[in-house]
């Protein structure tokens, strides 16, 4: 019978027997799992955890600012924030498949955590947020064979580091509640699924600066506008697309050649198997003319009404 406050308990004490006068390292991503992380670890050792945030640049809207606004602004932990946006878009230069796409996000994410990390000298310790399912999934690999789900965030194995894993025996809704309790912002504990590759695989084909602007200002005009409708908890994830194709359109007497922005919007349970969601007429059309008017480029809306399977809840 599991008791969040005793679990928290439990934890913060081992954490503090292992630990002792030494330092621990984290990989914050902003996301349920790395944040509640840091949260417990900062609770049992304070000052002796420093995190590390490291921006892609394939984050949505707001993103990077949030996650430093919660955790260095509100909770007062030592958050390292490393701008690593023109290395990744750099290598993803000329690169159009979508699982190259992925492996190359991953591997960079790897090299700059390494590089920084052995700027620093002084960590015994890496705190990470594995959960029961991850070790689970990891051991059969049958999620992982439609695509390499390879969050960013798995990190090398070869590291001189002690791994700390306090939410390894737990489930998702076990962490939500885990989060609730240390007081973390309603918005990180209850978040969407985002994945580690990012925008990077919402953007379909080679990845600009251009088109990366467009999905993160009408994926930004999409949130908005679902949470106003209060749909953000019962639709499970939802996000914008930016399919590699122009169409015609007219603005006022002009024609214009422009993007189309694709809106997927999925129930789901668990994101193995999803049903496209029952979003109103009235919301749409709201979100479809606001994108058209706020977003530079894009001239048409299309909305996603295929289920998982046979298509993925992503678009890459
Ligand atoms: P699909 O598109 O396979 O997505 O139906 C199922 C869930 O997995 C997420 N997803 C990823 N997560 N790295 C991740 O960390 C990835 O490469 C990746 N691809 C898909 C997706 O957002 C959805 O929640």
């Amino acid at each position: 019978n599991w008791s969040m406050e005793t679990f928290i308990e439990d934890q913060i004490r081992e954490i503090r027997e292992v630990v002792g006068e030494q330092k621990v390292l984290c990989a914050l991503s902003g996301g349920v799992d790395s944040s509640v992380v840091a949260m417990l670890i900062h609770e049992a050792i304070g000052d002796q955890l420093t995190c590390m945030f490291i921006d892609h640049g394939l984050l949505r809207k707001g993103e990077a600012e949030s996650v430093m606004d919660t955790f260095v602004g509100k909770f007062d932990m030592k958050v390292v924030k490393i701008d690593a946006q023109e290395r990744f878009l750099s290598k993803l230069k000329g690169v159009d498949d979508p699982e190259k796409k992925r492996k190359i996000i991953g591997n960079e994410f790897i090299y700059v955590f390494d590089e920084e990390s052995s700027k620093f000298d002084d960590f015994a310790f890496l705190a990470q947020g594995t959960l029961y399912t991850d070790i689970v999934e990891s051991g059969t690999e049958t999620a992982h064979t439609i695509k390499s789900h390879h969050n960013v965030g798995g990190l090398p194995e070869d590291m001189k580091f002690t791994l700390i894993e306090p939410l390894k025996a737990l489930f998702k809704d076990e962490v939500r509640k885990v989060g609730e309790e240390l007081g973390l912002p309603d918005e990180i504990v209850h978040r969407q699924p985002f994945p580690g590759p990012g925008l990077a695989i919402r953007v379909l084909g080679e990845v600009t600066e251009d088109k990366l602007t467009i999905v993160r200002d009408s994926d930004y005009i999409l949130r908005e506008e679902i949470a106003k409708a209060g749909l953000d908890r019962e639709i499970w994830q939802y996000f914008t697309a930016l399919p590699n194709m122009k169409s015609v359109g007219v603005m006022g007497d002009a024609r214009t050649y422009s993007y189309t922005v694709g809106i997927r919007a999925v129930t789901s349970i668990d994101g193995m198997t999803a049903d496209w969601a029952r979003i109103p007429w009235d919301i749409l059309e709201k979100i479809s003319v606001r994108i058209v008017n706020e977003v530079e480029n894009v001239n048409r809306i299309v909305y996603d009404v295929t289920s998982k399977p046979p298509a993925t809840i992503e678009w890459e």
